[in-house]
């Protein structure tokens, strides 16, 4: 074999052996399958409703295919539009459109930051971000903090002003990447405790947030419009980023900013400039998704959805509790399982959201996922390293178009495996005794 391929195979080797080794499912083994893991959280991309609006607009759309080339060379009509409808929906100043999420954090994260500016951001903030600042000019300067932990992050804060005058005389820009709606824990950021604090210790106004909304877009807030809208925050942070590839059912995404940040991107953001834009029928798709936000049809979807989130948590907690099923074995976190705080401290909390992203802990993410998929439910494992070591979990994704039935039994099969497990070790630990004992019985 060629040097190359030596190693190719020795890394993909590597990863089998500890069961990290990613692939692709067969498409039809997932066929029949309960939708326990996609992100099309309001089931839109199975809806006739929106199907039949999609075909026909297109049929009276000017163009349908392929943009032709880098928006920068193609200012499609389509693309112009749809920026022009999202600024106003979102109340932004400007609307910037890209090919995905992953190019928008790219784009913005690699050649907003200046020289000298720092980035910090939660631990468990999306790859995208991650590679956006490793090719910035500010990578010397990222640091990470725990987990929403506001006390992690003001500290983090306190150290950066000490340590570095030009944030103080405001030389220099810090720039803060959350995620409203965390993909992999269903945690919601405490965004006004972190805009007050920006706010109070960057008086300079050299503090900025920057909040990826990508698995809160078209479930939360006024018609679906995230987080940020929710708690009335549009003024109050630097770019909001939401993507049409979950509840939207499409696909790309849009950055929300100043006028100044958008023109600044179409001249250096790479992800943007150097890529075909959208195609027609995609920008048509997305826009017909825009419009069942604003006619409220996704604001019920999303009262179903977390419905059945608060459904799938409760009869899980309760049945957790009732079978003394060890942590171990299978959890929820916290923040599904104590009551919310009595009093928030300086505003209010939204921890304790219902949310159609549920972890579900355990240390045999695998087996217990394949458990599930003989009972013919889909919902996948996750391990590191996409969550820390110590974290997997199996992720529960629920969608409004998932039933009642549906999502008591994924909770009912889980305690079922769960007991399946429990059982297998006291037998166990049965046999070994008998193995003990009947030697002694003889003598
Ligand atoms: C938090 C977050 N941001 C950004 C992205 C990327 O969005 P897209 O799928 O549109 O590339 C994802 C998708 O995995 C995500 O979970």
């Amino acid at each position: 074999m060629p040097t190359l391929d030596v190693k190719l195979a020795a890394a993909l080797k590597s990863r089998e052996e500890r069961q990290i080794r990613r692939r692709l499912s067969d498409p039809k083994s997932d066929e029949d399958l309960v939708d326990f893991h996609t992100n099309d959280y309001l089931s839109l991309a199975t809806s006739q409703d929106l199907r039949s609006r999609f075909l026909q607009k297109l049929q009276t759309a000017p163009s349908v295919l392929g943009s032709g080339g880098s928006r920068l060379l193609v200012n499609g009509e389509g693309h112009h539009a749809l920026e022009a409808r999202l600024a106003t929906f979102f109340g932004s100043p400007k609307a910037l459109l890209f090919n995905s999420g992953f190019d928008a954090n790219v784009g913005f994260f690699s050649c907003v930051p200046q020289s000298g500016d720092v980035i910090v951001y939660d631990e468990y903030i999306h790859a995208s971000v991650h590679d956006g600042f490793r090719a910035s000019r500010a990578r010397d300067s990222t640091f990470p903090f725990a987990h929403n932990s506001l006390n992690a992050f003001g500290e983090l804060l306190l150290q950066l002003l000490r340590e570095r005058p030009g944030l103080l005389s405001g030389e220099q820009s810090l720039f803060l990447a959350v995620e409203s709606l965390y993909s992999m824990d269903g945690t919601v950021a405490p965004l006004v405790q972190m805009v007050e604090m920006l706010e109070t210790l960057f008086p300079k106004g050299n503090g900025y947030l920057v909040v990826d909304e990508a698995h809160a877009t078209g479930v939360y807030g006024p018609q679906g419009k995230g987080i940020v809208a929710l708690l009335g925050l549009e003024r109050r942070v630097l770019a909001r980023l939401h993507t049409f590839g979950k509840a939207l059912a499409g696909s790309g995404a849009v950055i929300l900013t100043t006028e100044l940040i958008r023109d600044y991107l179409l001249n250096y953001a790479r992800s943007l400039i150097y890529t075909t834009s959208l195609s027609y029928a995609n920008i048509v798709s997305v826009d017909c998704s825009f419009d069942l936000l604003e006619d409220g049809t996704a604001k019920k979807l999303a009262a179903g959805l977390l419905d059945l989130s608060t459904l799938f948590s409760t009869t899980l907690h309760t049945h957790l509790h009732t079978y003394s099923i060890p942590n171990n074995l299978l959890s929820l976190p916290s923040h599904l399982t104590t009551p919310p705080p009595d009093s928030p401290t300086l505003s209010p909390s939204l921890s304790h959201l219902p949310t159609p992203i549920i972890p579900v802990f355990t240390s045999r993410p695998r087996p217990l996922s394949a458990f599930l998929r003989s009972k013919g439910m889909n919902a996948r494992p996750i391990t590191w390293p996409t969550v820390p070591k110590g974290k997997d979990r199996v992720r529960v994704c629920l969608h409004a178009g998932n039933s009642r039935e549906e999502v008591y039994a994924l909770a009912m099969t889980m305690v079922e495996w769960a007991r399946g497990e429990m059982q297998k070790v006291a037998d166990n630990r049965q046999e070994q005794k008998m193995q003990l004992v009947g030697p002694i019985a003889k003598l």
